[in-house]
């Protein structure tokens, strides 16, 4: 190209019939002009060191004839083919790099762009049992990310030099709106507070029993959804009803307020839908430059944001300033509630000064927030990509179902109340629901193992980051700068054959239990979908009591079908949701199944 841009000039003088004016061609004089020419390009002598070239006033007299004679358009094409050879050396000079080849200021922008709704299956795709740390650049206004899938490399960032990978201003500042100052996004000393006191209320029995209560009363309500839906053969999306049911118990565990979202009307709620938008146009800030500026501007769809982020902030202050006046005129302990809010904000009033000044009605509102993105929409996406498998996988449903009857013990007779087409009555679906204990849940073994199968191929969070405070080296080698970001891929981790063996594309529940039959752990750094190490998720017992309550309920009286055609596939967002939603329909489960394993008396005969 560079040979047709200078072919261009000359054919262009000879064109004109006019000669260059040798006359004015003079002396060899001063002006040595360095240049260093990349070797890829040719342009070196054989040593291949800097080269030497002389201005002379001659040359300077040609140039500026070759100038005059030149129509812009010759210019145009010059300087475009001159571009498009710089820009070939560009990639060229990037030919070891691992991972997707970059352009100037934009990265890999293109790549990610044009892969956007299978992010996380290319992503997957860069990665091999070989190459298991890739660079990737996104565009200049976010910079360098170093991705790795390598276990040893997750300890190292998650746990050894946990104090070098906080999440980081860059990151953080892109879901600032939503997230506040909470647990999410902050790092350093008001992490560790709030880490410190979460980890203390998370872990408290009052918590744990009166979600369980709460799980299983919202499950109980999803369940008699589905008996409607069995009755009237409709279908549905289930993924947003796994939804309206998470954001349901979230409102009542965080802050003890009834949302209704599973009201028999499945009503429109503006909080879940905001919540919604505000997430998804935070994490296309991640691939838009110019989200500053819209910001600044107000305009799109950062207007839109910040009108959502008010309608949150409304309701979410006005359920604080409720609360406190209720704790502060209540002296009786009991009129207290046992939601996550009462607790803090009791701790404001009666416990440490330092606790006290934390939450100010902002630090509650971020911690609400916080608490809801946490637990609803990871929780619900998970069981969602579990009823899922369930419709591709009857086999392990039914082997769920053989499970709940060893474990419950439940007697022949439960089932006498059905709806004429054979759906479980209401007090049926109530009866079954409180065998499930917290105690209960806890020998479901096989159930445990689905749930974790699922979500090593669909885990909610699918890749996370932090960023790095200094240069550092990872085990593996890599170069790591100050200011890149560090990433693990939960969602290529858990397909990588070397991992997790040939089958690891499978959907095998077995492979988590051991010979007894009992569920077995995987290592922390090989199944990270709740990240490991210091900020591990605050809520995975909460998470499998939830998804434990609500599959049993469900799976004991519903078999569940994929509508034909219709495609399941993720989007791409924070938190791994179905793009076009669950549609099924359900079906009572047939009692046959039921009688066989009772009649054969199968304990402890599972897989
Ligand atoms: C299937 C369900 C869940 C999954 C897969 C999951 C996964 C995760 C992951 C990957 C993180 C790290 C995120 C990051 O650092 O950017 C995290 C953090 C956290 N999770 Fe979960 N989570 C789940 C459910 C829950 C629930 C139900 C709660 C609470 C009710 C919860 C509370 C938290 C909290 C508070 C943190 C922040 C920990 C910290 O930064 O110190 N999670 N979770």
């Amino acid at each position: 190209m560079c040979i047709y841009a200078i072919e261009s000039i000359f054919v262009s003088s000879q064109r004109s019939g006019l000669d260059p004016p040798r006359s004015e061609f003079g002396k060899q004089s001063s002006l040595p002009l360095h240049l260093t020419a990349p070797r890829a390009m040719g342009l070196n002598d054989s040593s291949g060191s800097l080269l030497n070239f002389h201005v002379t006033s001659e040359s300077v007299s040609l140039l500026t004839y070759f100038v005059s004679r030149v129509s812009t358009l010759e210019w145009c094409v010059t300087l475009v083919s001159a571009f498009l050879v710089w820009l070939w050396w560009y990639r060229h000079a990037q030919s070891k790099v691992a991972g997707p080849k970059r352009w100037p200021l934009i990265g890999s922008t293109f790549e990610l762009v044009a892969n956007w709704d299978r992010m996380h299956d290319w992503l997957q795709e860069q990665f091999s049992n070989e190459q298991k740390t890739i660079l990737l650049a996104f565009a200049a206004h976010l910079g360098d990310a170093v991705y790795t899938v390598d276990p040893a490399n997750v300890e190292y960032v998650l746990k050894t030099n946990f104090a070098n990978y906080p999440k980081g201003e860059m990151q953080c500042n892109l879901v600032r709106e939503l997230f506040g100052v909470g647990i999410f996004t902050t790092d350093g000393d008001l992490w560790k507070e709030q880490r410190r006191v979460s980890s203390y209320e998370f872990s408290s029995r009052t918590l744990r029993e009166f979600s369980t209560d709460v799980f299983r009363e919202y499950g109980v309500k999803l369940v008699l959804h589905l008996a409607r839906f069995a009755e009237s053969t409709q279908a549905f999306d289930l993924q947003d009803l796994c939804m309206r049911m998470t954001l349901d118990t979230t409102c009542r565990i965080g802050f003890g307020v009834e949302q209704g979202c599973l009201a028999p009307s499945l009503p429109n709620v503006p909080f879940s839908q905001c919540f919604d938008e505000v997430n998804y146009i935070s994490f296309h800030r991640f691939i838009d430059p110019l989200w500053k500026f819209k910001r600044a501007l107000n305009i799109g769809s950062e207007r839109r944001l910040k009108e959502c982020v008010k309608t949150l902030d409304d309701f979410t202050y006005d359920v604080i300033g409720n609360k406190r006046q209720k704790i502060t005129s209540s002296t009786n302990k009991d009129e207290k509630g046992a939601d996550l809010l009462s607790r803090f904000t009791d701790l404001c009033k009666n416990g440490e000064k330092q606790i006290g000044k934390m939450y100010t009605d902002t630090a509650l509102r971020d911690m609400i927030l916080n608490f809801i993105i946490a637990g609803r929409d990871t929780t619900a996406a998970t069981l969602s990509w579990f009823f899922y498998m369930m419709t591709c996988h009857p086999d392990v449903g039914d082997k769920i179902v053989e499970e709940l009857y060893t474990v419950t013990q439940q007697p022949a007779a439960d089932h006498q109340h059905t709806h004429p087409a054979g759906s479980p009555a209401e007090e049926t679906i109530e009866e079954f629901s409180k065998l499930l204990t917290y105690e209960t849940l806890g020998n479901l073994h096989y159930l445990h193992a689905a749930l974790s199968e699922t979500l090593r191929l669909f885990p909610a969070v699918s890749a996370d980051a932090k960023q790095a405070a200094h240069d550092d080296v990872l085990p593996d080698g890599t170069v790591v700068k100050k200011g890149d970001m560090v990433g693990y891929v939960p969602y290529s981790m858990g397909r990588l054959t070397s991992l997790w063996g040939d089958d690891a594309l499978d959907f095998k529940p077995g492979r988590w239990l051991g010979k007894n039959g009992h569920f077995e752990p995987q290592p922390l750094f090989k199944f990270t979908a709740f990240q490991a190490g210091p900020r591990t998720c605050l809520g995975k017992d909460s998470a499998y009591l939830q998804m434990k309550m609500t599959a049993a309920l469900a799976m004991r009286f519903f078999s569940f079908h994929l509508v034909p055609g219709h495609p399941v596939q993720y989007q791409t967002m924070l938190i791994l949701h179905m793009l076009h939603g669950l549609q099924v329909t359900v079906t009572p489960r047939s009692y046959s199944l039921i009688q066989v394993v009772q009649a054969n008396s199968i304990v402890g005969s599972l897989p």
